[in-house]
């Protein structure tokens, strides 16, 4: 078997790499499948968004509107269309509804703290669940729009696979510093002198299930301790200069209503928005994130 992300096989990853920067430029429309219906979806519609996956690690959906009366709302279709491309085993984090998808929205919380994502603040680039166990990382994320807000709120994606090539050819031993156990850590998260999370250590890259790389990180730059280690320090420094650069590996999309974006834990990143007055123009999605990758067949 290909081990493209073994440092001592550069020839399987020379290989690899070059398969994978042949995929690219690409634009978001390359990556979208119409869904006729979300709960049933066709043979056709799955294959077209398990291979788009597994180049890109990303695609995007659009349910096809009044093909089947569906209710861009309906919270079941967005768990049934996650089921279909192996994704059931919801992660239940602080902010998550009773059913585990979480309503990415503005709320008012006046008298607790409140994370970015429920504001209308930029978010910068992360992969999810970053703060999360070892025994709870994401693999899969589900993102779908009911409503866009009325101007911003704009999402750029890079598959993790495309920061690990960009790190690797710049210097190998950035990759072997970002995979060491204690590479970055997310002080616990304490409220009112009470700890909600401990203090989370990890690997930025990882293997799962031996093959598929994993990726734990935040550009944040206030509540993230990089390890006191030279090269874990310049990798980090490399990945928040290409953050402030433009990049053919970058996907940009405006979800619209009724599209979405499933992917297997890729880096994105949420530009600033602002909502309309009436609740038709306020941004919702539903955010779905998953132990499991999405299938590969
Ligand atoms: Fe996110």
């Amino acid at each position: 078997m290909m081990m493209p992300f073994s440092l001592s096989e550069p020839d399987a990853y020379q290989q690899w790499h070059d398969n994978k920067l042949s995929l690219y430029p690409v634009t978001v429309d390359d990556l979208f499948v119409n869904i006729e219906d979300p709960a049933h979806i066709s043979e056709t519609e799955r294959s077209a968004l398990l291979s788009i996956v597994g180049q890109y690690n990303m695609a995007f959906y659009r349910f096809k509107r009044g093909a089947s009366q569906v209710n861009f709302n309906d919270k079941h279709l967005v768990h049934a269309l996650g089921q279909q491309l192996g994704l059931s085993r919801l992660d239940n984090n602080l902010c998550a509804d009773a059913d585990k998808l979480t309503s990415i929205e503005v709320r008012d919380n006046k008298h607790q703290h409140t994370y970015i994502p429920y504001t209308n603040r930029r978010l910068s680039w992360h992969t999810d669940g970053y703060y999360n166990t070892p025994e709870t990382q994401i693999r899969g994320v589900l993102l779908h729009c009911v409503r866009p807000a009325e101007t911003g709120g704009e999402n750029m994606l890079m598959d993790i696979e495309l920061a690990y090539i960009l790190l690797r050819d710049k210097n190998p031993d950035y990759i072997h510093a970002l995979m060491q156990p204690d590479a970055m850590t997310i002080p616990a998260n304490i409220l009112n002198g009470e700890v909600i999370r401990e203090a989370q250590s990890g690997p930025v890259f990882s293997l799962s299930g031996g093959r598929h790389l994993h990726m734990r990180y935040s550009a944040r730059k206030r509540n993230i301790v990089w390890k006191d280690d030279q090269r874990v320090q310049e990798a980090a420094a490399f990945l928040q200069k290409l953050w402030t650069q433009d990049s053919p590996y970058i996907i940009r999309c405006q979800l619209k209503t009724g599209e979405g974006i499933i992917c297997n834990n890729v880096l994105h990143n949420r530009t600033a928005f602002r909502d309309g007055s009436s609740e038709e123009g306020k941004r919702l999605l539903y955010r779905g994130r998953y132990y499991d990758r999405i299938s590969e067949t």
